[in-house]
């Protein structure tokens, strides 16, 4: 079985970090997004991945080349433009037709086994396959109703929902998507919605199948998703000391300090990653933070927090929490009186008095 990861789109909503960069390179526990999905798919032994891109395909080209580092194959789709998720599916009918591929939104962190849903998927002999998740709002996502095995509808953001299973960016997907995507039309938003391709298969009579996840999963499609997620991976990580921890520092037991990274007369609490190279001096870096590869932190409390590659931060006393910091970014010296939340983009300055 196939690959195939959506990584077009514009990322609008993670503006201003998506200005510099796609959200895919974005970092949940000092590691992109969209690594957390190639994994999971080698895992399943899914070793022919295509990813369709859009403007950013360059960027794609240059951090993900051709697959080598996971030992995959990777090839790239144009999407020329963003008209919606049915129409990124779309693109890869020269590359997939005749194909059963998996198909994983770029932007989801998706913990349920890859495998067994293509085992499930098989089991059932279904023509396509959903991940759905339990959520308590149904009205913030696209919502299926079931009968037995089967899904009967889908709903995007139902004013009254039919139940509670909403759809997860992951999908078993025959080629008789490209069939139903051919017969649908524009959305009210404008986009070719990949629930209307779904639609139309099961208005034809085809067995469209299920799969309810217990397990976590988000998309990381907002500042705040991408908090979320930071600190429900960090929830997670083991404790290594590959760098230096030296002068009187306490570090937690569920710290990773990365190699040839110092931390010095500092204190770390649990569930924080400190990244390659990183010097961390005289700080209290809080639960739930990553600090990226190259950054320096010094006189600075921290909680909550994702800082990216080579930043400097610098006697922010007064702390920082829920921020997210661009990578390449400069802060020296404490602003305000109280603790700040700052999502700021990459390459910024901010210099106190
Ligand atoms: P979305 O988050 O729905 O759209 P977006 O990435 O354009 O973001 P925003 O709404 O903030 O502007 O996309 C979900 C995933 O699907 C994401 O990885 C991008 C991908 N995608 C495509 O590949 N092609 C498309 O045309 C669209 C709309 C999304």
């Amino acid at each position: 079985m196939k690959g195939l990861i959506l990584c077009g789109g514009r990322g609008t909503r993670l503006r201003p970090f998506t200005y510099a960069g796609a959200k895919h390179f974005l970092p949940v526990a000092n590691k992109p997004v969209v690594y957390y999905i190639i994994e999971a798919l080698k895992r399943a032994g899914i070793e022919d991945i295509y990813v369709v891109v859009g403007e950013r395909e360059k960027e794609f080209r240059l951090k993900l080349g051709d697959g080598d580092k996971w030992c995959v194959s990777i090839e790239y789709i144009r999407q020329h433009s963003p008209l919606g998720l049915a129409h990124a599916v779309m693109s890869a009918e020269g590359r997939l037709r005749g194909e059963t591929f998996v198909t994983v939104l770029g932007d989801n962190l998706i913990m349920h086994s890859i495998r067994d849903l293509v085992e499930h998927h098989i089991a059932t002999g279904a023509q396509s396959t959903i991940l759905l998740s339990p959520v308590e709002d149904p009205r913030r996502f696209g919502m299926a109703t079931l009968k037995g095995r089967r899904i009967t509808g889908l709903v995007e953001k139902p004013e009254r929902p039919a139940g509670n299973n909403a759809i997860v960016g992951m999908y078993v997907l025959s080629s008789i998507i490209f069939d139903a995507i051919k017969k649908i039309k524009p959305s009210a938003r404008g986009e070719l919605e990949l629930t209307d391709a779904i639609m139309e298969m099961i208005r034809e009579g085809y067995l469209v199948g299920y799969k309810v996840t217990g397990e976590w999963w988000s998309d990381v499609g907002r500042p705040e998703d991408l908090l979320a997620a930071n600190q429900r991976i960090l929830k997670g990580i083991k404790g290594i000391t590959e760098g230096s921890i030296i002068s009187n520092s306490i570090v937690g037991e569920k710290v990773m300090v990365e190699k040839g990274a110092l931390v010095k007369n500092s204190v770390i609490e649990d569930f924080v990653v400190i990244g390659e190279k990183a010097v961390v001096k005289g700080a209290h870096i809080g639960p739930y933070t990553s600090i990226g590869d190259g950054s320096s932190v010094t006189d600075t409390n921290i909680k909550n927090s994702i800082i990216m590659k080579n930043c400097v931060l610098e006697g922010m006393h007064r702390g920082l929490d829920m921020s997210i910091i661009g990578e390449g970014s400069i802060i020296t010296e404490s602003m305000g009186k109280e603790t700040t939340s700052m999502w700021i983009g990459r390459d910024s300055i901010i210099k106190g008095q």
